[in-house]
């Protein structure tokens, strides 16, 4: 594997689920393969989760590990060709990057969309840059319109838990004081839509996702419908992604916040968010306290996604 940016990077879904699980048997199983590798990560934006659990799986897999924070310490980068650097930007991306790659093995790569022009983030344009100029394999740890490590372990959590063959997933927005990119949403619509589950995402009108991740999923504005039967609650906000309201806030709807009366709705079901969660924004303190909250188990089977990602790059190296 050269790149992990989406759910086509892992091949057959199934089968890298099976693996993500035999792998968590037993981590340190494949600790030979990293022996004198390093992977670097590359963090444009904070993280608690991504960093400690991507770094976690880089150890168990014998690897050196080197984390860069570009906002700490780093030279501030120039993104753009062209631009007369006479500014506060010391160093360009354009040989930032190749620098970065002659030092590690495997890069890890987080920078979130900016939400200043939708098709520079829908084009990925800091994450691309690494693809083609680092000479590495390269993987998203959260890029502008996706988050496939996040997916991935939220897929294995729901094959962990579920008590069907093919439960109801519901992913629903949830209000939030502050603009979110979609990049969650997006991966996760991305791996239930290609996963064995009934899929409904739930939002109010306006907070529509890119048709290329929504897909086939079922769409329903109505959460309390939508939560009905749901097997899994996915909570998660999203800022807006349709032109001319890109990445603004067009509700902080407090009725669409995860309660236990929005829960009792549903099958039962198991209540899911990628975290950090505003507590009492997107979900009441009973919900995310109570014995069907599994966010804590979600967060742990980061390292296992991340594993799982980073052994076949280091099986292709
Ligand atoms: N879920 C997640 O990616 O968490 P962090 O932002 O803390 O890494």
């Amino acid at each position: 594997m050269r790149t992990y940016t989406n759910v086509k990077d892992l091949g057959d879904l199934n089968a890298a689920v099976k693996e993500a699980l035999e792998i968590k048997k037993n981590r340190f199983a494949y600790k030979h393969l990293g022996e004198n590798k390093t992977l670097l990560m590359v963090f444009f934006n904070s993280s608690l989760r991504t960093r400690l659990s991507t770094q976690k799986a880089g150890m168990n897999l014998g690897m050196n590990t080197m984390v860069l924070d570009i906002n700490q310490g780093a030279w501030k980068l120039e993104t753009e060709r062209g631009v007369i650097m006479d500014g506060d930007k010391s160093e360009h991306i354009l040989e930032a990057i190749p620098v970065m790659g002659s030092y590690c093995d495997i890069i890890g790569v987080r920078a979130f969309a900016q939400f200043e022009n939708k098709e520079d983030d829908y084009q990925e344009k800091i994450l691309n840059q690494f693809i083609q100029y680092s000479g590495k394999p390269v993987f998203s740890m959260e890029a502008a319109t996706g988050h496939p490590l996040q997916a991935f372990a939220d897929l294995i959590t729901i094959e962990e838990y579920k008590k069907t063959a093919r439960p109801k997933v519901v992913l629903t927005w949830a209000p939030h004081p502050k603009a979110l990119p979609q990049a969650v949403p997006n991966s996760f619509a991305d791996f239930m839509n290609e996963a064995d589950v009934d899929f409904v995402i739930t939002h109010p009108e306006g907070y529509d996702l890119d048709p290329k991740f929504v897909r086939g999923a079922k769409v329903e504005y109505n959460q309390d419908k939508a939560l009905e039967d749901a097997d899994f609650v996915y909570a998660k906000n999203w800022a807006a992604y349709t032109n001319p309201n890109y990445g603004k806030i067009l509700s902080k709807d407090m009725s669409w916040t995860v309660t236990a009366q929005k829960m009792a709705l549903t099958n039962n079901a198991y209540f899911m968010h990628c975290l950090p969660v505003r507590r009492n924004m997107i979900v009441s303190d009973d919900v995310i306290e109570s014995p069907q909250s599994i966010v804590i188990p979600e967060a742990a089977n980061r390292e296992i996604s991340a594993q799982t990602v980073i052994k076949r790059m280091l099986e292709t190296l």
